[in-house]
């Protein structure tokens, strides 16, 4: 099976499909490698490093989309790009086909196979090729540096010749997987820190990582279905943030989170609650990219109001593009496997759980409708 994969370099992207050390892995598994020059410059990888590895380099994406059975992608392609490309190939990457319809209905138009790889169920077997997982747990910890090195003052208490430094306090809302690690890295920082989440049985997770779960409850659960949260009502929310206000208030650092499956992100903090906190406090609103959990937040861009910063970093696991690039490699790697069938042959086919959770069209049709 013939794999493409495309320089997607920009002002917010850095990283690459494929790391050199995973296409030796893919070559002894059946797939040859097509890759444009220049693709994984971003990541530290020249184009000698995937030559090396027998990857055959061509000038442009179309060239590479050509040549391939399927082509992987950091990102939906644009309605551009798009219509640069053949017909009847298989896109496979992080698409985000619900913000991407248009782009959606183009590929469908030229009858293309897409798998979106957001869709895979965070269940045990899907834990290697969980793309979202791994970017949020970088954003989680880049988020936190990102936050210390806009703050004035220090994390850890520190006992001086020259006086006691107090801790950071430090609030991160949503405990999921970005949060955790937020928290966790915060922690290591050596700040104060607190969670919250609507699922109760983040308490147990945020606990487990030194950390104070704030006893904030709701009258009705707020997990929802496949263990993700439930997108709250108007009321809900309104009382959540009002509970949260004192929290927010008093905190010095404040990451926020929270998201729902194929939602907006929620609300969580207003310009007025904002405005009831102390001048040098930072948010970074990891959200961002959904709208934010802060009515305030402006995606990509770091604003200073009434002395309090909001960071709205819209692709932090591009800041550190080598590792983000490993990870993604290795899940996409995983994600391939799942096309061998018993028999060691290499086919497209939607008959594994997880190809047909994260199959969206199948030769441009919706795949219920070819069933
Ligand atoms: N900016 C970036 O660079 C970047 C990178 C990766 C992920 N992200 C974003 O970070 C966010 C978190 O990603 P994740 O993978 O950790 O998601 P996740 O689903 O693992 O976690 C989200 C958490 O938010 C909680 N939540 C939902 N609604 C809530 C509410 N009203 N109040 C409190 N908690 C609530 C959920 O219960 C869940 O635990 C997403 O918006 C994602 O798009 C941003």
């Amino acid at each position: 099976m013939k794999i493409g994969f495309v320089d997607e370099r920009s002002a917010v992207e850095r990283r690459v499909a494929f790391v050199p050390e995973t296409i030796k892995r893919l070559n002894e598994r059946g797939f040859s490698l097509f890759m444009q020059a220049g693709a994984g410059e971003g990541a530290y990888f020249s184009d000698s490093h995937y030559t090396e590895v027998g990857v055959q380099v061509l000038p442009t994406a179309t060239a590479v989309v050509e040549n391939v059975d399927v082509l992987l992608r950091l990102r939906m392609p644009s309605l551009e790009e798009i219509e640069a490309y053949p017909s009847g190939k298989v896109l496979i990457g992080i698409l985000q086909v619900w913000r991407h319809q248009k782009e959606l209905a183009a590929l469908a138009a030229k009858g293309w196979t897409v798998f979106a790889l957001e869709k895979l169920p965070r269940i045990t077997r899907a834990q290697s090729m969980d793309v979202l997982s791994s970017m949020a747990a970088l954003a989680g910890y880049k988020a936190v540096l990102l936050a210390a090195a806009h703050f004035g003052r220090v994390f850890p208490m520190l006992t001086t010749a020259a006086g006691t430094l107090t801790p950071a306090r430090v609030l991160v809302i949503g405990a999921g997987v970005a949060g955790l690690q937020a928290i966790a890295t915060a922690r290591r920082l050596g700040a104060q820190v607190e969670g919250y989440d609507i699922r109760p049985a983040a308490k147990e997770q945020v606990e487990s990582l030194g950390a104070k779960f704030l006893p904030l409850t709701l009258d009705a659960s707020g997990e929802g279905a496949g263990g993700y949260a439930r997108e709250l009502s108007p009321e809900e929310q309104a009382k959540q943030r009002e509970a949260l206000t004192t929290y927010v208030t008093r905190a010095d650092i404040i990451i926020t989170t929270a998201a729902v499956p194929e939602r907006p992100a929620p609300k969580l903090i207003t310009a007025e609650m904002r405005r009831g906190m102390k001048p040098g406090s930072v948010i970074v609103d990891l959200a961002a990219e959904t709208g934010g959990n802060c009515e305030e937040t402006r995606p990509g861009e770091t604003q200073v109001l009434d002395g309090v910063t909001i960071i709205a970093p819209v692709n932090l696991p591009a800041t550190v593009p080598l590792h983000a690039s490993q990870m993604l490699s290795r899940n996409f790697m995983e994600f391939l496997g799942l096309f061998r069938r018993k028999d060691g042959t290499l086919t497209l086919h939607t008959e594994d759980e997880l190809l047909k959770a994260t199959c969206i069209l199948w030769a441009g049709q919706p795949l219920s409708q070819t069933a």
